[in-house]
């Protein structure tokens, strides 16, 4: 099976994409898979990469491709060169793309226009994920429980006493359209709030003021097999380092100590049993399929809140996906094969 997969991308999660990647990379079993890792520079080329080593090259000049409608069996042209012939036909796409665009229905959509089988989440589901406002009123609409937010606009942005009052201190600036943290800033008081607001709006014109949740962080790794069912996993929880705050950029991929991973997380029976109704809930309820991350926070009253869900979570050395499949199961390669399967029903 030849799958090509995407990584980098214009995102401000180019980096993470990268190491998603070689994790995805080292996972695809030879003796299944012939994989056709795709470079997408910063600024948005195709070029061919190349997994050696654990490492994959990252190129900044090479023929840029494209994708070659034709259904299952199409190509990787080269669009260079005219003449030049268009690598073997591909079987599926896989995106390992964080962030917009890729992981917020664009490349899903680019896969569906070309007819092209794609592993991962559809075109709906990653777009309403990604947009952390659009996903909180639905999953709000939907009876979810989540952290209340006001949404910012660079014309309408609320004063700093209006969100004091309606959220309380702290609370949290974020890019309605990020991840990775980039972007998130905790306001603790009126000195911390212009540059919260100016970082925010760097990275999106829209941007969401949200109602700390003092709680533990706790996720779930979602896959939908091909006939629909849904299988949630275990829990895990992330225990961000007290000198980071919150898990942020930093906490996640800079400082190798920044936080902590418990998997399973330890949680009553019962209340894992109601949370993981809730993932299943709020997956359905954004329109997600195939697979997802979904976090949530959990107060000291064993109140969860849906916090975001993630369509293309980070499969990073450190990050959560794949740990939490494995402690249930279901190792890295078994994941990608169902999502193969899925992608290809
Ligand atoms: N956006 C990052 C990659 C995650 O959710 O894991
Ligand atoms: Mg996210």
């Amino acid at each position: 099976l030849r799958i090509a997969v995407l990584f980098g991308g214009r995102s401000a999660e180019h980096e993470v994409s990268i190491r998603s990647a070689a994790n995805v990379m080292a996972a695809l079993d030879p003796r299944t898979y012939d994989p056709v890792p795709v470079f997408v520079t910063r600024d948005g080329r195709w070029l061919l990469s190349c997994y050696q080593d654990g490492r994959l090259e990252t190129p900044d000049t090479g023929t840029t491709l494209c994708l070659v409608p034709g259904g299952r069996g199409a190509a990787l042209g080269m669009t260079a060169d005219g003449s030049a012939a268009p690598l073997p036909p591909i079987d599926i796409v896989f995106p390992v793309l964080h962030g917009l665009p890729g992981e917020d229905g664009a490349a899903q959509g680019l896969c569906e226009v070309a007819m092209v089988p794609l592993a991962g989440c559809g075109i709906l589901g990653s777009a309403t994920a990604l947009d952390k406002d659009i996903a909180k009123r639905l999953l709000r609409d939907a009876g979810l429980p989540v952290a209340g937010s006001l949404t910012l606009r660079r014309d309408a942005a609320p004063a700093f006493d209006d969100l004091a009052e309606h959220l309380g201190l702290p609370f949290f600036v974020k890019p309605a359209r990020q991840g990775s943290s980039v972007g998130v800033s905790k306001v603790n008081a009126l000195a911390d709030f212009a540059a919260a607001i100016e970082e925010g709006f760097r990275h999106d014109g829209k941007l969401l003021a949200e109602v700390f949740v003092k709680g533990r962080e706790i996720e779930f790794a979602v896959l939908e097999a091909p006939d629909g069912s849904l299988f949630v996993s275990r829990p895990g929880e992330i225990v961000p380092a007290e000198s980071h705050g919150f898990y942020s950029y930093d906490a996640k991929y800079v400082d190798e100590s920044g936080a902590a991973l418990v998997v399973p997380a330890e949680l009553p029976v019962e209340v894992e049993a109601t949370m993981k109704e809730l993932a299943a809930r709020a997956f359905f309820t954004l329109g997600c399929d195939a697979m997802a991350r979904v976090d949530f926070f959990l107060t000291a009253e064993l109140q969860p809140f849906v916090n975001e869900l993630n369509t293309i979570p980070g499969f990073t050395d450190i990050s959560m996906y794949a740990k939490v499949m494995e402690a249930s199961g279901i190792p890295y390669a078994q994941v990608i094969d169902r999502l193969v399967d899925h992608g290809l029903k």
